[in-house]
């Protein structure tokens, strides 16, 4: 087009630091400003209609974008690919087009990162990322807002990912560049982060270790951070639980972490799997914190991607 270039929020490698940092402290702003169950002062999405595209469940993303952008003013939409003529061939570029004459911003969750791309390619009102099968950008961006409210400015800081290099942690991989945090990644080699995303964070000169031994990687960590062994579309790889078994987060392995260290997990979690109950129900855990932040971080998000300022 020939006009302004849309917001879209893809991916924070998409980002500058600097483009973040404002992002997430528009969303700690509105969260100050805040009264649960009253209307807010101030309404900047008035008259402003947003549909969200679930092809997969949801019950975090779903929700604190529908409170996030009626809590701003606006209105929204939830549509499921199945009930679009998507779901009975009509092409990714034709639905972009036509949703960009309705509606003034559009969320999607799908498997099919590319597909995702593709619509915000054609779209003429902004696409927001609500998980891909390649990444997660909302949620990281909740998760820094609840590392800072908790531990302080995460620059310079180590966060430590057990588990399977999925979507959540590629966003952190992405993060850890632009909010230049050390970033260290236990996973099995089988289950290990992709080359691609490896290369970048080399190309980034981000502080992203891998290693296969979850002590290794946990050690005097500000943060711990995992996340489910089984990811949506990953449904029939039974083999995944014992190859994750040894990046289970438990007591014993929170012990090697930072004695003030902050246990983070995207949820849904598998209480006995990825952690156990005594560390993400423990006083460590602040992971119903990190849910409520989905809510203020992605009103940073509405407002950057429907704004006009900055
Ligand atoms: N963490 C997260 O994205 O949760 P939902 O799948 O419930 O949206
Ligand atoms: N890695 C998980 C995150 C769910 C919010 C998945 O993709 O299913």
């Amino acid at each position: 087009g020939s006009g302004p270039a849309v917001r879209h929020f893809l991916d924070l490698k998409d980002f500058s630091a600097e483009t973040l940092r404002g992002i997430l402290d528009s969303g700690a702003a509105i969260k100050r400003a805040r009264v649960k169950g009253r209307q807010a002062t101030e309404r900047p999405l008035t008259g402003k209609m947003l549909a969200m595209v679930f092809d997969r469940p949801s019950t975090r993303t779903r929700v604190s974008f529908d409170v996030g952008m009626r809590e701003l003013g606006g209105d929204t939409l939830m549509l499921t690919g199945k009930e679009m003529q998507l779901g009975r061939g009509e092409t990714v570029a034709d639905t972009a087009r036509v949703l960009s004459r309705f509606v003034d911003a559009i969320v999607i969750r799908t498997l099919d990162h590319a597909l995702m791309l593709e619509l915000a390619e054609h779209a003429e009102v902004p696409v927001i990322n609500a998980l891909t099968k390649v990444s997660h950008p909302c949620q990281i961006m909740a998760d820094i807002m609840t590392f800072e409210e908790h531990r302080g400015p995460i620059k310079g800081r180590t966060i430590a990912w057990s588990g399977d290099a999925n979507n959540v942690l590629a966003s952190w991989v992405h993060a850890a560049a632009r909010f230049d945090f050390t970033l260290t990644v236990a996973a099995p080699d089988e289950l290990a982060m992709p080359p691609a995303l490896v290369a970048w964070a080399e190309r980034e000169g981000a502080r992203v270790h891998a290693t296969k031994d979850a002590f290794e990687a946990v050690k005097g960590a500000d943060a711990v951070v995992t996340d489910c062994w089984v990811s949506m579309g990953d449904d029939d790889e039974h083999f995944r639980h014992n190859l994750l078994s040894p990046y289970r987060v438990d007591s014993a392995l929170m012990a090697h972490a930072a004695k003030d260290a902050i246990f983070l997990h995207c949820l849904p979690a598998h209480r006995g799997e990825e952690v156990t109950a005594e560390v993400i129900d423990g006083p460590q855990s602040v992971v119903f914190d990190e849910a409520e932040n989905r809510l203020h971080a992605q009103k940073g998000i509405l407002a950057w991607c429907l704004g006009n300022e900055g």
